[in-house]
């Protein structure tokens, strides 16, 4: 099993796939895949030794013309699970299809609260108690496929968009390479729109899983 990130932005998920990845507790990445040249998600890749690529969508005249080209690139690498991480673009059926149930995606928030942008400001906004962020196989639309795992963290009363944010990114690095790790074990698998286990994990405090540290 070879794993496919998919970046645009700083990479912190990419940085705690690629330490569990150099510790054994996951698959190989094969090809970290950017929509942008100069994000810093891509220098962490070349740090790491790891293979990379970009596709700018700028340089197709379709959306389905672009996602061939991400879905040919993946392919190429050998890529079996594809991982969202901070990607900022919604994928076709040229890479869904193929990908059908091989694709995740990490969000800032407990979906299905706030989908889409600025989750984190949304959060503070209206004033909940609790966030977190949410593992989840992605589907045609904006952060709405079956839900694999969540973790939770307290709003404090002072926190600003950025305290929060630095907050929930924390358990994303715990929680993304765990439930990675679930799918590629294939403990965990889509059947439509539901997730199903064949070894369900316990709760556990805020977080959704016993064995959450990779
Ligand atoms: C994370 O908050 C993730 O949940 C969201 O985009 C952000 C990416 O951060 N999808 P990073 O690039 O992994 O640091």
């Amino acid at each position: 099993m070879k794993l496919g990130v998919l970046v645009s932005g700083n990479g912190s998920n990419l940085g705690a796939i690629l330490e569990a990845s150099a510790r054994k507790r996951l698959p190989d990445v094969a090809l970290v895949l950017s929509n942008r040249p100069d994000c810093f998600a891509l220098q962490r890749a070349r740090q790491a030794g790891i293979p990379s690529a970009v596709v700018r969508p700028e340089d197709f005249s379709t959306r389905q013309a672009h996602d061939e080209a991400v879905a040919s690139r993946l392919r190429e690498a050998g890529v079996e699970l594809v991982c969202l991480a901070g990607y900022l673009r919604m994928l076709g059926a040229p890479v869904l299809e193929p990908y059908a149930g091989r694709v995740l995606n990490i969000h800032p928030s407990l979906l299905p609260a706030f989908p889409g942008l600025h989750a984190q400001r949304q959060a503070i906004e209206r004033g909940v108690r609790i966030a977190g962020c949410t593992v989840h196989f992605v589907d045609a639309g904006m952060d709405t496929g079956p839900i694999v795992a969540q973790a939770a963290v307290p709003v404090l009363p002072a926190d600003g968009e950025g305290d929060l944010t630095a907050r929930i990114l924390a358990e994303e690095h715990r929680l993304y390479p765990a439930a990675i790790r679930w799918v590629a074990d294939g403990r965990v698998r889509q059947e439509g729109q539901r997730a199903v286990w064949s070894r369900a994990p316990e709760a556990s405090g805020s977080l959704w899983s016993p064995d959450v540290r990779t």
